[in-house]
């Protein structure tokens, strides 16, 4: 019901609904996929990577998961092909064609993905020495995908629709408002009950706080909103408090549910209007992190494979 009253803003709705569905299963099964694949490595490798260097190359697993070893130098390949999935999502904004697939958050869920396991992938192939050129990129890209973890927080305080173009403050203000009205026509909960759910600064109030503050404010806001839609569930009466963990959980009554996902939409809504302007200015701070220090990793890491390739891949001394 909630992702209804938003979607009928949007014209071909039920096919735009179906691609997103699609998407989502496949960002699933990417990410479970990836998790597989690392737990795999870290099961089969954990007896040699917790040895000591110097009694590594006695181990039966030295020739396979040395960074230059069978599997290590695969592991090596794989990290790089995960680094160019990673710069699509910048080359699509230069290349027209790779920016007409797909949209800017659908890229942003495989650039996330892709962004958490090469480093992993990577800690692997270097079997955890992270010495000389490689190892300044190893710590700068886990900097840069650390970073990201709070860009994403920030990215999708950002509103865009469906198209993923970034929604203008009029569009943000229908949608609230189309919430507030089938609010309005529910009878299950008092006016004082949603309006203690959706409490939320005055806009004044919100414009003089400053961007870390504001951060801080909307990560408490966030922090709270499964309590504060606990209580509304607990006030929906029936099984609520039993049957949902006091209310933490769907409380299986569809009506309740119905409500409670309208009401989340609109708080979190109030919340990114209220400090959009805040958002924007950290994001744009937050790319003057991300951006060069993902190109400077990206120039070391290469440096890091010429210098292999040019020494023969057993040839260095950490290898
Ligand atoms: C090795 C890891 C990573 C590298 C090398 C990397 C690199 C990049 C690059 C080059 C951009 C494009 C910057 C621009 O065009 O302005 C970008 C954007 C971004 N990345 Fe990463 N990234 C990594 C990991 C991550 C992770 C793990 C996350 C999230 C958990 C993340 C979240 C983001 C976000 C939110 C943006 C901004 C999107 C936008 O403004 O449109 N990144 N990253």
């Amino acid at each position: 019901m909630s992702s209804t009253i938003l979607g009928a803003a949007a014209p071909g709705r039920s096919r735009a609904k179906q691609k997103e569905l699609g998407h989502r299963i496949r960002v699933k099964m990417a990410a479970i996929a990836a998790f597989l694949f690392l737990a795999a490595i870290a099961i089969y490798g954990a007896d040699y990577y917790i040895l000591p260097l110097d009694q590594r190359p006695y181990s039966a697993k030295h020739e396979l998961l040395r960074p230059s070893g069978t599997i290590g130098l695969k592991l090596g390949i794989f990290g790089t092909v995960l680094f160019f999935i990673i710069f699509l999502y910048a080359l699509r904004k230069v290349i027209p064609w790779l920016g007409r697939m797909g949209t800017a958050r659908h890229w942003m869920d495989f650039h996330v993905i892709a962004g958490m396991s090469a480093p992993i992938v990577i800690a692997f192939h270097a079997s955890f020495k992270f010495q000389g050129i490689a190892g300044v990129a190893f710590w700068i890209m886990l900097a840069v995908a650390l970073s990201g973890i709070v860009g994403r927080y920030l990215y999708a305080q950002i509103p865009r629709s469906l198209n993923a173009a970034e929604m203008s403050l009029g569009e943000l203000h229908d949608n609230e408002r189309m919430l507030a009205e089938f609010l309005l026509v529910q009878s299950v909960f008092t006016e004082e009950q949603l309006r203690k759910a959706l409490k939320a600064p005055s806009p004044e109030r919100a414009s003089r706080v400053g961007a870390l503050a504001a951060i801080a404010q909307m990560l408490v806001f966030d922090l709270a909103m499964p309590f504060r839609m606990a209580k509304l569930r607990r006030l929906g009466g029936g099984s609520a408090g039993l049957r949902s963990l006091g209310g933490l959980f769907s409380s299986g009554n569809r009506e309740v549910e119905d409500i409670v996902g309208i009401v989340r939409q609109k708080a979190a809504l109030t919340k990114r209007v209220l400090f959009l302007d805040q958002t924007q200015r950290v994001f744009h701070l937050w790319h003057v992190i991300h951006r060069p220090f993902s190109y400077a990793f990206a120039l070391l890491a290469i440096l890091h494979i010429v210098v292999v390739m040019g020494l023969g891949f057993g040839g260095m001394g950490m290898h």
